[in-house]
Formats: structure tokens, C-alpha cells, sequence
């Protein structure tokens, strides 16, 4: 019998990837999503004696990320204990002033990603595990960025204030007795988006000179110490009592 079932996006790399060897344990049946697989999951699956399924799509291609999270809900087995789903894949571009935000395909894309395909992937998982008697947790990483503006985050910052908003949509909906549902910001992250961040035209990001700081003093946090603390938290007697929450409020 399985135990957990836990359906991860943006497990290649970053926070998720670290996330993915967390969860990667005996008893427990991995669905993860990126448009890259990861080989050294996989054999760290194995060794773990954790069952894996990783699915190549690009999330931000909507009918993609349906037929995903199609797929996904309909192999899921009814007698688990456990079902995660950890909206985590995210991007911060396009970076750019309000003025200069003219790229539609960009802007779409983004919202795709960072909202859109997580409200499909929240629809399907939430439809499979109806009725379940099972413990049912829905953890949507977020970002500070959502929760304060941020010169040249138009995007990011209206996209992850749409997933807070969304979050305390479907809590309200599930109420006390369903799934369980938190928006969860990380803090700041030593992954290949804070690199991207870092890489940003000074012109359109302002900040950019305290974002090389924190990196460069040394304020980054290790994506292994942070998955970690995240995947305690999803272990919280109290996970959804707080359907906003920050990592760093449990310092
Ligand atoms: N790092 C930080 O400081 C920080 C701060 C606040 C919030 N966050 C949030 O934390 C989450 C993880 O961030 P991170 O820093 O770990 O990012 P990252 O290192 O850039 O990794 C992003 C992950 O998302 C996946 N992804 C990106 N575009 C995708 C697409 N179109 N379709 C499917 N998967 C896609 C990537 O995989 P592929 O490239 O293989 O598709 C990768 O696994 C994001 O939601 C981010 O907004 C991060």
C-alpha cells in the first residue's frame, strides 16, 4: 500500500529539487513535473526505495499542463493516507518596468505558470481526492514579492499575489473538514532564479544592486536547508491554519 502520494512541479532544479529528495521515501509515490526529468532523482528514488514518476511539460502550455495533471489524477490509487500536491515551479520574467511590459506571449506565459496551471492542477488534484477519509494538503509556494511591490516585478509580484488570493479562494471553499491549502513564501533562495534575478538590466530592476548584495554577503539560503524546513512544515499538525505564511516566520 502506498502511504503518501505527493505531486511536485518544478522538481528539476532550485527549491523543488531539493523538495524531490525530501520527499523521496519508502511508502511514498513521487509525480513531479518540469520540463526537464532529473536522472540523479530518479536513482536517488530508487535507492530510497521511493516509486517515481517524472513528466516532461512545459506548464506554462496550458492544454499541456492539463493532460499532466489529467494523467497524474488518474493514475492516483483511493486507499493512500496521504495526498500532497506542491505547486512550487515559478518564474520571475519578464522583468521589466510597467512602461516597457509589452511582450504579451511573455506576460501569458508567466501568469500561465505561476497561476494558471497551478489552478489545473489544483482542480484535478482536489476532484481525485474528493470524499477521500484522507489527509489532503495543497502547499502553493508564493514569494514576498506578492505581498510588497517591487519596481520592475510587475508580473511576478501580480502573479504570486494571484496564487495568495487564489489560496484563500479554495480554503474558503474546502472549509474545515476538506483539503488543507497554504501559500507558503520561501524566503530568498540561493537557486538559478535568484541567479536570473541577479542578471537582470539595472534599467528595468532597480533593486538590482541589494539582490547582488544578498548574494554576495552571503544572505542566501541553501535550497537543501529550506526544502527541508518546508517539508516540516507541510508536516504541521495546524498546516492550513494560516492560508498566508512565510518559512521565516518559523525561524
Ligand atoms: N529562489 C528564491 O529566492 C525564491 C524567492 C521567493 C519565491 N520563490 C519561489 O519558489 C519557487 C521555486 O523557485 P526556485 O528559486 O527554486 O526556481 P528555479 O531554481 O528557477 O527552478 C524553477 C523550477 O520550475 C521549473 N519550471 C520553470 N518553468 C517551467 C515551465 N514552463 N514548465 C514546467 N516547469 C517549469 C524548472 O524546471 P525546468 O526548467 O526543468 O522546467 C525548475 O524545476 C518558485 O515558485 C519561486 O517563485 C523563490
Amino acid at each position: 500500500m502506498t502511504d503518501t502520494i505527493a505531486i511536485l512541479t518544478g522538481a528539476s532544479r532550485g527549491i523543488g529539487a531539493a523538495m524531490a529528495r525530501g520527499l523521496a521515501r519508502p511508502g511514498t509515490r513521487l509525480f513531479t513535473l518540469a520540463r526537464r526529468d532529473d536522472p540523479s532523482l530518479a536513482e536517488h528514488a530508487r535507492a530510497q526505495g521511493a516509486q517515481l514518476e517524472q513528466i516532461s511539460v512545459d506548464l506554462s502550455d496550458l492544454q499541456a499542463a492539463s493532460r499532466a495533471a489529467e494523467r497524474i489524477a488518474s493514475a492516483l490509487p483511493r486507499d493512500a493516507r496521504r495526498y500532497l500536491l506542491i505547486n512550487n515551479a515559478g518564474t520571475v520574467q519578464p522583468v521589466a518596468s510597467g512602461a516597457e511590459l509589452v511582450d504579451g506571449a511573455a506576460i501569458a506565459a508567466a501568469f500561465n505558470l505561476n497561476v494558471s496551471a497551478v489552478m489545473l492542477l489544483t482542480a484535478r488534484f482536489l476532484a481525485a481526492v474528493s470524499g477521500l477519509d484522507a489527509d489532503r494538503r495543497i502547499l502553493n509556494i508564493s514569494s514576498g514579492a506578492g505581498r510588497n511591490p517591487n519596481a520592475g516585478w510587475g508580473v511576478y509580484c501580480a502573479t504570486k499575489a494571484a496564487l495568495d488570493m487564489y489560496t484563500r479562494v479554495v480554503k474558503q471553499e474546502q472549509g474545515p473538514h476538506g483539503a488543507r491549502i497554504v501559500a507558503l513564501a520561501p524566503g530568498i533562495v540561493d537557486t538559478d532564479m535568484q541567479a536570473a534575478i541577479r542578471a537582470s538590466d539595472p534599467e528595468s530592476f532597480p533593486a538590482l544592486d541589494k539582490f547582488r548584495d544578498f548574494h554576495a554577503s552571503g544572505k542566501l539560503a541553501a535550497p537543501a536547508s529550506v526544502a527541508a524546513r518546508i517539508l516540516a512544515y507541510l508536516d504541521r499538525d495546524d498546516f492550513g491554519a494560516t492560508e498566508i505564511d512565510d518559512i521565516r516566520n518559523y525561524d
